[in-house]
């Protein structure tokens, strides 16, 4: 794996050099403070706890978080619109909101505080990911109520870059403007990452000869092997940024670049716990769990995201644990036959075999009474030996997995693109 270099320790925020014991001690006094100040201006949180038989002064250390309650998508739901916020309307200087394609959409508030903290981190991601001051940076996630694209720009702007806000689609202007605008930096989702390159290759560009050095890549699901594909096809670095619209946006963890070996969460501002997703009791693989510890407009306590990962010890900021990159969300697992597949599994074994492109889908029938997986996987242009590539998968499924799948190679470029976040799996059971 290539590994980039490390930005100068004399540009890092003080609290990226801070000790363990330095970060956790501000973390208790700034969960104390949240937890106050959801109980006192939040009345869902008052009654939560109230109802839990916990009290904001029962925090004394880190661990007494255990005792609080969880939050899930479904009180933010019961808030809708602005039941959740914390400070009256007026001061809210900003909103989101996600897509609500499962459903009521979760409206987020930030103060300008909130934004300002929010641009911090961004940039303080960014440099980890080996952006500097006077950078280009081509941002093509969506701008809009989704936190991708505003959340990159701010952060852009406040690590000293020029920001280039294409926002997602039109793909061959991406390209035009990359071309044009030769940004060092690319911030984009993973598979629409894929979308520009199959256009580079449509208007017989060198991929590889194009600007980007560095490309941060998130708001989805992304394996070693998509990072070792990206990397090769466009000579840079890929790393990975996480986050969530209820915790913040983008930003709420990123790799560094140097080590490239997880992401460092940026725990001065979003306390992490990973839980069993069936039980909720503390494990050291599960469920992520986030509460804010800075946030004005929405304080946010325990957090179910249904992404699941697992925390570990510091590397290159030593004081913040880093979360594994994400196997995917709970919501996203599918019960083949009582085993438990992800469509990440699947992504690691297609691009395994020689002559299979990036580019799948999992379709799920019901023919009879069993499921039926189908993986449908782009052979690579000119590739010839698609029955023993799409046997190679079947047989390497099987053997990681442990299900069979049915597998069909089809041509280049027959599967729709994504423009955002992919989606990846296509269930035809119930209709
Ligand atoms: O996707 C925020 C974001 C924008 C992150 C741009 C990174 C880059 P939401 O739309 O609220 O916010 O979706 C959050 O996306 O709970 C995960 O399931 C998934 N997700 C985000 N980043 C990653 C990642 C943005 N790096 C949901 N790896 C989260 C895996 C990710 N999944």
């Amino acid at each position: 794996m290539r590994l980039g270099t490390a930005p100068d320790p004399a540009s890092l925020d003080p609290i990226e050099r801070a000790s363990r014991d330095e970060l956790r001690a501000l973390q208790l006094e700034r969960l104390q403070r949240t937890l106050r100040h959801a109980y006192d201006n939040v009345p869902a949180y008052r009654r939560k706890f109230d109802e839990h038989g916990v009290h904001p002064a029962d925090c004394k250390d880190l661990g007494d978080l255990a005792k609080f309650p969880f939050t899930t998508k479904q009180d933010l739901r019961e808030g809708y619109p602005f039941g959740m916020f914390a400070v009256p309307r007026e001061r809210v200087a900003r909103i989101h909101a996600s897509s609500g394609t499962t459903g009521q959409p979760t409206v987020v508030g930030y103060t300008k505080a909130d934004l300002d903290v929010w641009a911090g981190v961004m940039a303080r991601s960014i440099r980890a990911s080996g952006g500097r001051p006077g950078d280009v940076v081509h941002v093509a996630y969506g701008y809009g109520l989704f936190t991708g694209g505003l959340g990159a720009h701010y952060g852009a702007e406040r690590l000293g870059c020029t920001v280039v806000p294409v926002s997602g689609g039109m793909t061959p202007r991406q390209v035009r403007l990359i071309e044009d605008f030769r940004p060092r930096v690319i911030m984009v989702t993973p598979s629409y990452m894929l979308a520009l390159l199959d256009e580079f290759e449509r208007q017989g560009l060198d991929p590889r000869a194009s600007s980007p050095r560095i490309g941060i890549f998130g708001a989805e699901p992304w394996t070693e092997e998509m990072r070792a594909e990206i990397e090769e096809r466009f000579d840079l670095d890929a790393v990975d940024i996480y986050g969530l619209s209820e915790v913040m946006g983008p930003g709420v963890a990123n790799e560094c670049v140097e080590s490239k070996d997880g992401l460092h969460v940026w725990e001065d501002h979003f306390y992490p716990e990973t839980v069993d997703p069936f039980t909720g009791e503390p494990a050291e693989a599960g469920e992520l769990v986030f509460t804010s510890l800075t946030k004005e407009a929405m304080p946010i306590v325990r957090y179910r995201t249904r992404d699941l990962t697992r925390l570990l010890p510091g590397t290159a900021r030593p004081a913040f644990r880093r979360m594994e990159k994400v196997t995917g969300r709970t919501d996203d697992m599918i019960i083949l036959r009582g085993v438990n597949v992800f469509p990440t599994q699947i992504e690691e074994v297609v691009l395994r075999v020689p002559g299979l492109s990036p580019h799948f889908q999992v379709h799920l029938t019901r023919p009879g009474r069993l499921d039926v997986m189908t993986v449908r996987v782009e052979a690579r242009p000119g590739f010839q030996g698609r029955g023993q590539a799409a046997e190679a998968v079947r047989r390497a499924v099987k053997d990681t997995v442990g299900v069979h799948v049915e597998v069909e190679v089809v041509d280049p470029e027959t599967l729709e693109r994504s423009v955002g976040k992919l989606k990846r799996v296509i269930d035809k059971r119930d209709t």
